[in-house]
This record gives structure tokens, C-alpha cells and sequence, in this order.
């Protein structure tokens, strides 16, 4: 399979492609290093895929698509869409990056399908599309989306623009929302690898709210899976599916805190602060559909998914 990967310089994308490189498939990256966190970190993401024949790094902005057009050599079976401006809280104070970035990015890499031919495109959307709604665990048929961020709000957007692409050109369209993902190379915005850091470096961790906050977290390795039973699942010209990639399970603020100290065998010094605009109190995933249609079967504790980035992180010392 000859596979179009944006944001494959990336967390989940660089174990995405680590797996699809691992299978034999030829892989193209495009990523433009986008400085939200630091770039010699997704160079170290990417560095052994660099040296595999079958991949092929074409560092260029996904809202430019007639620059990753003219770079292409040939079309791809698939495209996967993970490139994005990632971080919740920073959308409220940069939307209009968020939305040029989020919504035109997708656009333009739904351009470069319709354009190439390409039949199947997955797209990376978030639980936070679900923001307030109440009925937990979520559902993918509750259209009820209450997003309470400029990036939630974005891959709603993006998510529409996808089913407009199906019914004008008949594309198959997969909308995966990924629920908190965690595992080895996780952002360093995000609670987990941000907590182990300061921890280790001995340093308080600020907590909003009361630390009854939950979170369904995922591990990395189970959202590759996920992604994997979309690429395999039989491609309907037209279709427009979306699902929720989550562990179906929470976790609080207080209980993570506790599980992190366990693994590493140290207390956290901790400062409380209110609750931040845009972050939601709850998210829990409705898996059933991801289970029917993509054989999604999460597996991996939170123990065993912090204990696997506690190893990484000593190696990598957060790289
Ligand atoms: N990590 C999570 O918990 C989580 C949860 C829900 C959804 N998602 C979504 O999954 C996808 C991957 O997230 P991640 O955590 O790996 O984030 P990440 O920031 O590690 O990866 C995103 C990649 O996209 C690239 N990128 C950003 N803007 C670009 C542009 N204009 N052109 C080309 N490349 C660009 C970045 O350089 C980066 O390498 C994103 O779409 C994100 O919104 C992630």
C-alpha cells in the first residue's frame, strides 16, 4: 500500500508510521515541523523511518497543497490526515491559526484526493468535538456537539468538510476521535508527560480544579490498532463514518497523580489553580461501533502505559 501520512513527524503519527514502514508499506510524510513543541523531537520521532527506502519525508505546510502536489511521486491508495494544531487551551488565544491550520489544512489535503483520485482518507478529530455534552459515555450518533474550544470546533468543521467530500466525490471518509492518547514520544503539553517531568526534575505540578477532572486515556499503541482496523476496513465509495477511539474507561486527576507516583516511587509537590476555560470535565468513549466495524479492542492498562513512557523518558530524558 502507497500510503499519504501528514503529520508523521508526530506523536501518533510516528508510530503509525513505524508500524506501516514495519508491514512493508511505502510511506510519504508530510510535516512541516511546526514549532508548538521542540522540533529536534520529532526529528528524533522520525529518525530511523529517514533511512527505510520506502519512506519518503516532504517537509511542506499542509495548507500549500499545490507545492505537496507538485512533490508527489504518484497517488496514494490512502490518506491519513493527522497533521493539526494539537494543543486545546492555546486554540482560545490563536483561532484563526487553529482554523487556517485545522479546517484549511484538511481542505487542502481534500483537495489533493479529489485531485489524485484518491478513494480513502482517515482523518484524526478528538472527543473534544463532544466538549459539555452531558450523555456519557459518548456516543458517535449523539449530534449533540458542544464544543467549548476554537480546536474543537475545528475538527467539527473538518469532520463536515469530510462528509462534503464523500457526497460531491464519492470519497470514503473515516473520522476517528481519539480520546487523550498516551505512550512513549507523548506531546510535552500534555498532564502526563508534563507530570513525569516535573517530577523527576523535582519540580510542583499545577493542578486546576479539584483533581476530580476524568479523562479516558488511551495508549498509543491501542490508537495505532484503531487506526489500523480504518485502513482495513472494506472501502465504501461515498461513506462517511466516524468513531470513537478511546479506552472506555476514566480516570481522575487525583487517581492519575496517584498512579504516576506509584510508578516512579515519589510524591508530587502540588499547586492548585481554578479549572481552565476549554478543558471539559469528562471524557468517556461509547466504544462499540470502533469494536464492531474496526475490531478496536483496547487492551493496555494505565500501568502498563505509564510504566512504558516512564522507560522511554529516562532514555530520552523528554526529547
Ligand atoms: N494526542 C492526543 O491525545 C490527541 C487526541 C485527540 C486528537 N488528536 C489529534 O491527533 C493528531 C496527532 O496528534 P499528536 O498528539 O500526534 O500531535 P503532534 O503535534 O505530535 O503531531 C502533529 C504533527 O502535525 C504537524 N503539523 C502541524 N501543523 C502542520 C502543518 N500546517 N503542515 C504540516 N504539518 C503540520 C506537526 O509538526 C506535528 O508533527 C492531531 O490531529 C490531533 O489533533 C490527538
Amino acid at each position: 500500500m502507497n500510503v499519504l501520512l501528514t503529520g508523521g513527524a508526530g506523536f501518533i503519527g510516528s508510530h503509525l508510521a513505524d508500524r506501516l514502514l514495519g508491514d512493508g508499506h511505502v510511506v510519504t510524510c508530510i510535516d512541516n515541523f511546526d514549532p508548538f513543541y521542540a522540533v529536534d523531537s520529532k526529528k528524533s520521532n522520525i529518525q530511523a523511518h529517514l533511512s527505510n527506502p520506502n519512506y519518503q519525508l516532504i517537509e511542506e505546510d499542509i495548507t500549500n497543497p499545490d507545492k505537496i502536489l507538485n512533490r508527489l511521486k504518484g497517488a496514494p491508495d490512502l490518506i491519513l490526515h493527522l497533521a493539526a494544531k494539537a494543543g486545546v487551551r492555546p486554540s482560545i488565544s490563536d483561532p484563526l491559526a487553529y482554523a487556517h491550520t485545522n479546517v484549511e489544512g484538511t481542505i487542502s489535503m481534500l483537495e489533493i484526493a479529489r485531485k489524485l483520485h484518491v478513494r480513502k482518507f482517515i482523518f484524526a478529530s478528538s472527543s473534544s468535538v463532544y466538549g459539555s455534552n452531558p450523555n456519557i459515555p459518548w456516543n458517535e450518533t449523539d449530534l449533540a456537539l458542544s464544543p467549548i474550544s476554537p480546536y474543537a470546533s475545528a475538527k467539527i468543521a473538518a469532520e463536515f468538510f469530510g462528509k462534503t467530500y464523500c457526497s460531491l466525490y464519492s470519497i470514503d471518509f473515516t473520522a476517528l476521535r481519539f480520546f487523550t492518547v498516551f505512550g512513549p514520544r507523548q506531546r510535552p503539553d500534555l498532564a502526563i508527560h508534563k507530570f513525569f517531568s516535573a517530577l523527576l526534575q523535582d519540580e510542583p505540578i499545577t493542578v486546576y480544579g479539584d483533581g476530580t477532572t476524568r479523562r479516558d486515556y488511551t495508549y498509543i499503541d491501542d490508537i495505532v490498532n484503531g487506526i489500523y482496523g480504518a485502513i482495513h476496513k472494506p472501502l465504501v465509495p461515498g461513506q462517511f463514518k466516524v468513531y470513537n477511539l478511546g479506552n472506555s474507561g476514566t480516570v481522575t486527576l487525583n487517581e492519575l497523580i496517584a498512579a504516576i507516583e506509584k510508578v516512579v516511587g515519589k510524591k508530587f509537590k502540588i499547586k492548585t489553580e481554578p479549572e481552565q476555560p476549554g478543558d471539559v470535565s469528562c471524557t468517556y468513549a461509547n466504544i462499540s461501533s470502533a469494536k464492531k466495524d474496526l475490531s478496536f479492542s483496547p487492551s493496555t492498562t494505565l500501568h502498563q502505559g505509564l510504566e512504558a513512557f516512564y522507560s522511554w523518558y529516562k532514555k530520552n530524558q523528554g526529547k
